[in-house]
Formats: structure tokens, C-alpha cells, sequence
């Protein structure tokens, strides 16, 4: 259940859009202060439409929502001071520089002159954009423009900031620039709330994942939590030219340790608990049934794993 304790406090919330898709259902979470929490969830699950309700811009058909002990649909305007949004596009204004939009930004928010400029130079160099400062916003790349926007969020010093999918379509080396900005906010920053399809970015930044699907959360826990659950200690990935289903039966019954397995994108990934060993048993099974094997390998459980598990279906679609 929600607990009042909570930065976020979702009871059964739920938005269902006109002609009937339903978003989100009855959806129950609390955040506390200092967390990175994470939604994880392919597309279509309810990501975005979440983060909406929780900043005002969704208005909920169903439930509650409170951030920072603010009901959010009774007092959007309280609400929106308190929080620091990074939408899911750019929404950076292409007619200011670079450093207006953090100025007016802090403007908007009720900053003074003199404050909003020295948040923005301070921001500028936290988020290692002080030599673009006076670009226009177009010639920013991809990852700087999402640092900007990021920047942009925690101007008024909110007190949970709210990013949707912060790094997609970023390169390798601009995400790892962004959280490791992000990083170092932890100790005095805002608490943070992350929507992501990335199974990776949810598990290394997060101290919490709730994974969420069709609207609904059907698992909550920190990130090792989750990956414990599935029970084993090992996934073997099985790719084979032949008949890949009657494999997998004959593994899951012939391999020590083995505990279930699953067709994922027409490979078999095998789950075995507590042996070593595995693989030259795979290879003899193999054989025994005239099959040949054409990659092997063995991976620890991931939040795809427990995404599989709990759906049959893969993440990444
Ligand atoms: N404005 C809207 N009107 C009608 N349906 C909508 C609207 N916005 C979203 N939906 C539907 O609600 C469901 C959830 O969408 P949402 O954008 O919240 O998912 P998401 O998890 O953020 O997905 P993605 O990973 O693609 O960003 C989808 O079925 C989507 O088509
Ligand atoms: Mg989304």
C-alpha cells in the first residue's frame, strides 16, 4: 500500500484515454526521499502516461496522486513548483541560447534576476555545458541537449525530478555523461524518478525498479531483489539450426540443476540453479539427440529475465 511517509504516493491510480485504452491501471507506489526509482517497461506500457499523471500534464481517470504531499490534480500549480521534469522529446526553446533556457526557466519559477543567473552559470558547468552557454540550443548534440534539459529540470531546486527515457537514442559515452552528472546530485539532489525500456539503465541506477507492463506493476524490488527471484543462478543461451522446442524439453530434463526454460527470439535460454558444469551436459544432450548446437553461452539473470518470467515476452520487442 502507499505510504504517507512517501516523496511519491500513487493509490490506484489509473488513466484511461478517450476510446478506451487503458494506460494505466490502479497502480500503487510509494518513492521515498533520496531514491532513484525506476519503470521499467517496454513500449506501450504506461511509462510516459505515469510520469504525465505524477507532473500534472495527464489528468488521472481514477485514484490519487501525491508528490511531495501535494495532491497533484487538486493543486497543480503547488505541485509543479516541486518537481523538475525531463520529457520523453526536446522541449528546450530553439529561440534562446543555451543559457536562457536555464535563465528563463528560473525566471518563470519565480527566481529573482541575480539567483537565476548564478543557478545557470553554476548548472552550465555542473552539467559541462559552460562553453556552449551562449550557442543557440541547435547546435547542442543529442547528449548535450538532454544534459541541458536536465539542468533545465532542477533550476528551481525541485524536489523530485522526473526523467522519461533520459537516454534513449543517446550514444554509449553521452549516457554515461548523464548519469554520471546525475551521480553526483545524489547527495543533495532531488529524488529521482527514471522511465526506461533499459533493462541495463534500470539495474545499474536504481535502487528501486518497479516493472510494469500493459498498465500494470507486476513486480516491485531493488534491482538484485528482482534478479534473485527468478531462482536461478545461471541462464544457458542455446542457438541450434534444428528443432529448438524438443531441445529445450530434453534439457530441462536431462541437465543437472536445470529449472525451466524459454523460447526468447527463437534461442533457448536454459535456468539452472546451483551447478557447475552445465555446458559440457548441454553439448552431450545435444548430441544425443542428433542436434547440433551452433552458440552457447552463459549469462547471469537480468531484469529481462525477470521480465520474461513474468510475461513470456521479451522487453525489447
Ligand atoms: N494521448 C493519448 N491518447 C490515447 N492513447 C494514448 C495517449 N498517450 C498514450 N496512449 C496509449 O496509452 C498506452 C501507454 O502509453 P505510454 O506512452 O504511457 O507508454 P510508454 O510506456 O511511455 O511507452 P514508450 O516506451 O513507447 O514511451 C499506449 O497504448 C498508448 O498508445
Ligand atoms: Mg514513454
Amino acid at each position: 500500500m502507499a505510504d504517507p511517509q512517501s516523496v511519491i504516493c500513487c493509490q490506484q491510480l489509473s488513466k484511461q484515454y478517450p476510446g478506451g485504452i487503458l494506460a494505466v491501471d490502479r497502480l500503487d507506489l510509494s518513492v521515498f526521499p533520496g531514491e532513484v526509482f525506476g519503470l521499467l517497461g517496454p513500449n506501450g506500457a504506461g511509462k510516459t502516461t505515469t510520469a504525465g499523471m505524477l507532473t500534472t500534464r495527464v489528468i488521472p481517470t481514477g485514484g490519487r496522486a501525491l508528490v511531495a504531499g501535494i495532491d497533484v490534480v487538486a493543486h497543480p500549480a503547488m505541485a509543479k513548483q516541486l518537481i523538475g521534469v525531463v520529457p520523453q522529446t526536446n522541449t528546450l526553446d530553439r529561440s534562446l541560447t543555451v543559457r536562457e533556457n536555464l535563465y528563463f526557466h528560473g525566471l518563470f519559477f519565480g527566481m529573482g534576476t541575480k539567483r537565476a543567473r548564478a543557478a545557470a552559470d553554476y548548472l552550465l558547468e555542473q552539467f559541462r555545458l559552460a562553453d556552449r552557454a551562449n550557442m543557440p540550443v541547435a547546435a547542442l548534440s543529442g547528449g548535450m541537449a538532454q544534459r541541458l534539459m536536465a539542468a533545465r529540470a532542477i533550476m528551481h531546486g525541485p524536489s523530485v525530478l522526473f526523467l522519461d527515457e533520459p537516454t534513449a537514442g543517446l550514444d554509449p559515452q553521452s549516457r554515461i555523461a548523464l548519469w554520471d552528472i546525475l551521480g553526483e546530485l545524489r547527495d543533495r539532489g532531488p529524488t529521482i524518478f527514471l522511465s526506461t525500456h533499459n533493462m541495463e539503465e534500470a539495474d545499474q541506477h536504481c535502487d528501486r525498479v518497479a516493472i510494469m507492463d500493459r498498465g500494470r506493476i507486476l513486480a516491485m524490488n531493488t534491482p538484485r531483489a528482482l534478479k534473485a527471484s527468478v531462482g536461478a543462478d545461471t541462464v544457458v543461451i542455446v542457438t541450434t539450426a534444428g528443432d529448438a522446442t524438443g531441445l529445450a524439453q530434453h534439457l530441462e530434463q536431462g541437465v543437472t540443476g536445470a529449472m525451466r526454460s524459454q523460447m526468447v527470439g527463437g534461442k533457448i535460454h536454459l535456468h539452472v540453479g546451483g551447478v557447475s558444469g552445465v555446458l559440457p551436459q548441454v553439448v552431450a544432450i545435444a548430441d544425443d539427440q542428433g542436434i547440433t548446437v551452433t552458440d552457447l553461452s552463459v549469462v547471469e539473470p537480468s531484469l529481462e529475465t525477470v521480465f520474461i518470467n513474468l510475461t513470456g515476452r521479451e522487453l525489447r520487442d
